[in-house]
């Protein structure tokens, strides 16, 4: 049985994978091969045992392209900072449940900074935790793996979570959008779809030494249609 949803498939290629060494390169052939959003990791080492790129980064990506700009964060008390990433550019802002005292403060804060509104659920969160939220966000990111790195597993159970998180969005808030993230690939992505995801987070699937970017995205746009 399937949950594919009737909102838009985006592609959002995750920056955390790319080569940093010509970062403004790797991100001008995602958008030339057909990205929809571009996908901005941060991490603090607190939340996420790895520490990634600040608000900086964010400023130098959103010169670099026109495409809206995903920012997941997954750091400590993100309401310290939703003003400077909104500052540096960022088109939507994605909180966890996990990090923030008072989500729905700090989901209002993302909102009057004039940005997208994003909660997201680490791999062993309940999607209960979502219940509250869901009708104040305008997308819901579902992680697949623990936060951290690229091209780590895909957790099994996400794609019954995925569609158990649809089925509350399609109750609770119908338009908005079911992110997926983490280990996510042409093997897998035709299950996430079917399960309700509609912004797919591709890392290491879309950048690698295998194919060009344009080549790995168009190769999951093909295996994300197959019904
Ligand atoms: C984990 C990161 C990764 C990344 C996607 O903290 O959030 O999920 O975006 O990387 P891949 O697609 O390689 O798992
Ligand atoms: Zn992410």
């Amino acid at each position: 049985m399937s949950f594919r949803t009737n909102l838009p498939i985006q592609f959002a290629p995750s920056i955390l994978t790319a080569n940093f060494g010509s970062l403004a390169a790797e991100i001008a052939a995602a958008e030339a091969g057909g990205a929809d959003l571009i996908h901005l990791d941060v991490m603090d080492g607190r939340f996420a045992p790895n520490i990634s790129f600040g608000p900086d980064i964010v400023a130098a990506v959103r010169a670099a392209t026109s495409l809206p700009l995903d920012v997941h964060l997954m750091i400590e008390e993100p309401e310290r900072y939703i003003g400077a990433f909104a500052e540096a550019g960022a088109t939507g802002i994605t909180v966890h449940v996990e990090a923030t005292r008072h989500l729905n403060r700090t989901v209002q804060q993302i909102v009057e900074a004039g940005c997208r509104a994003g909660v997201a659920l680490n791999p062993a969160s309940p999607i209960e935790s979502l219940r509250e939220i869901s009708p104040f966000v305008d997308l819901v990111l579902v992680m697949s793996v623990n936060p951290g790195y690229g091209g780590q597993q895909f957790i099994q159970t996400s794609t019954s979570k995925l569609r158990r998180v649809r089925k509350l969005l399609d109750e609770f808030n119908p338009t908005c959008d079911l992110e997926v993230d983490g280990g996510v690939g042409v093997q897998n992505i035709g299950d996430v779809v079917r399960s309700g995801a509609n912004v797919i987070v591709v890392g290491s699937a879309v950048f690698n030494d295998e194919r060009p970017v344009a080549e790995n995205l168009a190769l999951l746009r093909q295996a994300a249609s197959e019904r």
